[in-house]
C-alpha cells in the first residue's frame, strides 16, 4: 500500500494469504501508528500520501565510496525502543541503526523524542574512538555542521545550528543530536551518534499538538520531496568520513563552518544551567566546540550537556 493507491480489501487478503477481515484488522493497527488511511466502499483502501519506507539495500548501495568502506553492521529496523539504546547496548566501529519508528526514542537532558512510524530519520551510528571523551566536546557540532551541509546540497538552504546540537528552520527545531558514551572515559570509549530529523512529520502531527512542546519543522515544509532513502544515503555519505575526520583532527576543521551556520550569533540569549540562568551576547564557540559569551563579567566559555541555549534574554 506504500503507493498510496487505492487496493481492494480482497487483493490485499491474497497477497498476504489473510481473509479480508484479517486485513481490516491489520489496517487498524496501521491506524493506531498514526498513518491515515481512507475507506472506499467500491474501491478498497489507501494510505493517504503513500508512505516512503526505508530500503535497506538502496541505502546501502547509494553510499559514497568511502562511506561504503567505514560502514559495519547496517541495521534498518521497523521498530526499535531506541536507536541510541540498541548501539550502545552491543555492535561494532561503524554500525549503523535506521528505524521506522521508535518506541522510547530519547532527545537530550532525559526528554523524550516524539517518534512516529514511516516519516521522519532516526539514525544512530556506533563509533569507537580511542582518546577517550575529553576531545568529543566539538562532535555533536561537527555532526549539525555535516548535516546542515549536506541539506545544503539537497536544496533546503538557511538551517541554522543552535548549540550544542539542534537544527533549526527560520527558529523551529528541523532535528537534533543526541551523542553518548561508553566504555572507557579515558581511553578506548564507545560513541553512539543519533539523529533524529523532521522528514514528514507534519502528514501526522498538526502545529500545536502536545507531543512536541516546542516549534518544530520538517523538511517536507521546506519543500524536499524525495526519499528518506535518498536522504539517509546522503548522510551516511558524509557523516562516516566525517567521524573519521574527527578523530584524526577533532574540531579545528569545522569551527569556521559552525559559526556561519551559528544561531544568535552576536545576539543576545539566556544560558539555563543546572544551577540558574546566564544572560549575554553570543560570541562563538571556542577550538574545542565550547560556548563563548559575552556577560556582564566579561567573556565567559560554557560546555557540558546539561546547558540549554534560548534566544533573548
Ligand atoms: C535532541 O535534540 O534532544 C536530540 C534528539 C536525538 C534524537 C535521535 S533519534 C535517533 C537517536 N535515537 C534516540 O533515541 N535519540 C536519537
Amino acid at each position: 500500500m506504500a503507493d498510496g493507491e487505492f487496493h481492494s480489501g480482497e487483493d490485499l487478503g491474497q497477497a498476504l494469504d489473510i481473509t479480508r477481515a484479517a486485513v481490516w484488522k491489520r489496517l487498524q493497527c496501521l491506524a493506531a501508528l498514526d498513518i491515515a488511511i481512507e475507506t472506499s466502499r467500491t474501491r478498497g483502501y489507501r494510505l493517504v500520501g503513500g508512505l516512503d519506507l526505508l530500503d535497506r539495500e538502496r541505502i546501502l548501495s547509494s553510499l559514497s565510496m568511502p562511506a561504503s568502506e567505514l560502514v559495519g553492521n547496517f541495521l534498518c529496523l521497523a521498530e526499535v525502543q531506541s536507536t541510541n539504546t540498541l548501539l550502545l547496548q552491543s555492535g561494532g566501529h561503524g554500525d549503523v541503526c535506521m528505524a521506522e519508528r521508535q518506541t522510547a526514542g530519547r532527545g537530550r537532558r532525559g526528554r523524550q523524542w516524539f517518534s512516529p512510524y514511516g516519516r521522519n530519520l532516526y539514525l544512530t551510528v556506533r563509533w569507537h574512538f580511542h582518546q577517550g571523551v575529553a576531545g568529543l566536546e566539538g562532535l555533536s557540532l561537527a555532526v549539525g555542521v555535516v548535516l546542515a551541509e549536506v541539506l545544503d546540497q539537497l536544496g533546503i538552504a538557511g538551517v541554522e545550528l543552535k548549540w550544542p546540537n539542534d537544527l533549526l528552520c527560520a527558529g523551529k527545531k528541523l532535528g537534533g543530536i543526541l551523542i553518548e558514551v561508553g566504555g572507557d572515559l579515558t581511553g578506548e570509549c564507545v560513541v553512539v551518534i543519533g539523529i533524529g530529523m523532521n522528514v514528514h512529520m507534519s502528514a501526522v502531527l498538526a502545529e500545536g499538538d502536545e507531543r512536541i512542546n516546542q516549534p518544530w519543522a520538517d523538511l517536507h515544509q521546506l519543500g524536499f520531496s524525495g526519499s528518506r532513502n535518498n536522504l539517509s544515503g546522503a548522510i551516511l555519505s558524509a557523516l562516516l568520513p566525517a567521524l573519521q575526520d574527527f578523530s584524526q583532527m577533532g574540531f579545528a576543521a569545522y569551527r569556521e563552518r559552525w559559526e556561519t551556520r551559528c544561531a544568535f550569533m552576536r545576539r543576545p540569549i539566556t544560558l539555563i544551567l543546572p544551577a540558574g540562568s546566564c544572560e549575554g551576547i553570543l560570541l562563538g564557540v571556542d577550538h574545542q566546540g565550547a560556548l563563548r559569551v559575552l556577560t556582564e563579567d566579561g567573556e565567559r566559555i560554557f560546555s557540558g550537556g546539561e546547558i540549554s541555549l534560548r534566544g533573548g534574554v
